[in-house]
C-alpha cells in the first residue's frame, strides 16, 4: 500500500507541471483596452474577468493598477509596451533594463505573465526599423535578470502581400526583411508571433465580395477549397495565410498567438449590428473550444484574445469605438458564453 502510494504520488509529481501547464494555456483571452475616459476600475474589471471565467487577458501598457490586481489571479497576461516607447527601447539598453526592472520584475512572482508584447501593429510603418532591436533588448534584461518570459510583437494581416488562397501566403516585400528576421528570433527563441485577426475589415472593405456568411462561421460547407484543404470560414483562412507566410519566411514553427480578433456592435460599417457582433463572437469562441485548429493545423487551435472588453470612447469615431462586449457601466452589449 506504501509503496502503491508512492507510485501513486510519483506519477502525480511528475503530471502536475503538464496539467497546471494545459490549465494556463485553456480558455479564450480578452484584451483590456484603456481608451475610454468611463471605464470602471482594474479591480472591477478584474473581477469581470474572474466572474465571466475570462482566464487570459491583453494589457496594451505596464498599468501599474491592474497588474496589481492581477497579483495571484491565475489570469495569464500578454503585456505590452507603449509604441512610443519603442526607440528608446530599441536603442538605449539600459532603458530597457529599467523598463524590465518597473514593469516586470514586481510582477514577475505574482502575475502569469504569457508573452510580453514589444510593439502593437508597427509594420509596416515609420517605426518597424526599431522592433527587432527592442524586443533583442527587453529579451536580454529580462534574462539578465534571470525571468523567463517569451517576448514577441503584434502585428496585423497588413503585413500580408498574399492571402488567397491561404496557401499562398506571403509577407509583402516592403516588410519582408524586417519580418524574416524578427521569425529568426522568434524561431531561437521558441516564441510565437501575435497577429491580429479582422475578418470584419475584410468583409466591411468589400461586403459585395467577401460572404458575411464565411465572416461569421454561418456558412455551413466549405467556401474556399484551397489543394485539399477547404475553408468554412474566413478566421481560419486568415490564420492559415499568415502560417503559410511564417513558413515561407523560414518559420514554420513559430506559433500564431491571435493577439485581436472581434466584431463592432454599431459605428457604421457593413455588418456592424449587435446580432452580428454576437454571432461573430460566440461562433468564434465555439469553434476555439472544439479545439478543431485550423485546415493547416487540424487539431491545433491558436490562443486567442478577443477585442475588447468595453467600448472605448476615446478611439476613433465609429465602428472603432464599439468592439466591447461590455458597455463601460459593466452591462452586456451581447451575451457572450464562455
Ligand atoms: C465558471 O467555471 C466554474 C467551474 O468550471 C463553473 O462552476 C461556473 O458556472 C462558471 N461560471 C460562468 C459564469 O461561466
Ligand atoms: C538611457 O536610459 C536611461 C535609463 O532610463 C536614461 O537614464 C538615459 O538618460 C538614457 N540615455 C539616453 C541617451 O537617452
Ligand atoms: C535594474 O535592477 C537591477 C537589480 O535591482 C539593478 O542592479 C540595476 O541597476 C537596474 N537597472 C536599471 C537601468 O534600472
Ligand atoms: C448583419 O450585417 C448585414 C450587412 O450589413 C445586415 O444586412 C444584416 O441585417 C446584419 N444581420 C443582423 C442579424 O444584424
Amino acid at each position: 500500500m506504501e509503496s502503491g502510494f508512492l507510485l501513486c504520488f510519483a506519477t502525480f509529481a511528475l503530471l502536475l507541471p503538464f496539467f497546471s501547464f494545459l490549465a494556463e494555456a485553456q480558455g479564450i483571452g480578452v484584451n483590456y483596452g484603456m481608451k475610454g475616459d468611463n471605464l470602471p476600475s482594474p479591480s472591477e474589471v478584474i473581477s469581470l474577468y474572474k466572474s465571466r471565467n475570462i482566464t487570459k487577458l491583453r494589457l496594451f501598457f505596464p498599468d501599474k493598477e491592474a497588474l496589481d490586481v492581477l497579483r495571484g489571479s491565475g489570469i495569464g497576461v500578454i503585456l505590452g509596451a507603449y509604441n512610443e516607447d519603442l526607440p528608446q527601447l530599441a536603442e538605449n539598453a539600459s532603458f530597457a533594463t529599467s523598463w524590465v526592472n518597473e514593469s516586470v520584475i514586481p510582477y514577475a512572482t505574482s502575475v502569469e505573465f504569457r508573452y510580453i508584447d514589444i510593439g502593437n501593429e508597427l509594420i509596416p510603418g515609420d517605426s518597424a526599423s526599431y522592433v527587432l532591436p527592442a524586443m533583442r533588448n527587453v529579451d536580454a534584461a529580462l534574462r539578465n535578470a534571470g525571468v523567463a518570459i517569451p517576448v514577441t510583437t503584434a502585428v496585423s494581416t497588413e503585413v500580408l502581400d498574399t492571402s488567397y488562397p491561404p496557401s499562398q501566403g506571403a509577407f509583402s516585400d516592403d516588410v519582408s526583411q524586417v519580418l524574416t528576421d524578427i521569425v529568426g528570433f522568434l524561431s531561437a527563441k521558441e516564441a510565437p508571433l501575435l497577429v491580429n485577426v479582422y475578418p470584419f475589415f475584410a468583409y466591411a472593405g468589400d461586403p459585395g465580395e467577401v460572404r458575411l456568411d464565411y465572416a461569421l462561421f454561418t456558412s455551413g460547407g466549405v467556401v474556399v477549397q484551397d489543394g485539399s484543404l477547404g475553408y468554412s470560414n474566413l478566421f481560419d483562412a486568415m490564420v492559415d495565410s499568415v502560417n503559410a507566410a511564417l513558413e515561407r519566411a523560414g518559420g514554420g514553427a513559430v506559433e500564431v498567438v491571435v493577439s485581436e480578433t472581434g466584431w463592432p456592435s454599431a459605428g457604421g460599417d457593413a455588418g456592424a449590428t449587435v446580432d452580428n457582433a454576437s454571432t461573430y463572437i460566440n461562433n468564434l469562441v465555439k469553434h476555439v473550444k472544439s479545439k478543431a485548429g485550423t485546415p493547416r493545423f487540424p487539431g491545433k487551435e491558436p490562443e486567442v484574445y478577443l477585442f475588447a472588453m468595453f467600448n472605448e470612447d476615446l478611439k476613433p469615431a465609429g465602428t472603432e469605438r464599439n468592439f466591447g462586449m461590455y458597455y463601460p457601466d459593466m452591462s452586456e452589449v451581447y451575451h457572450v458564453s464562455f
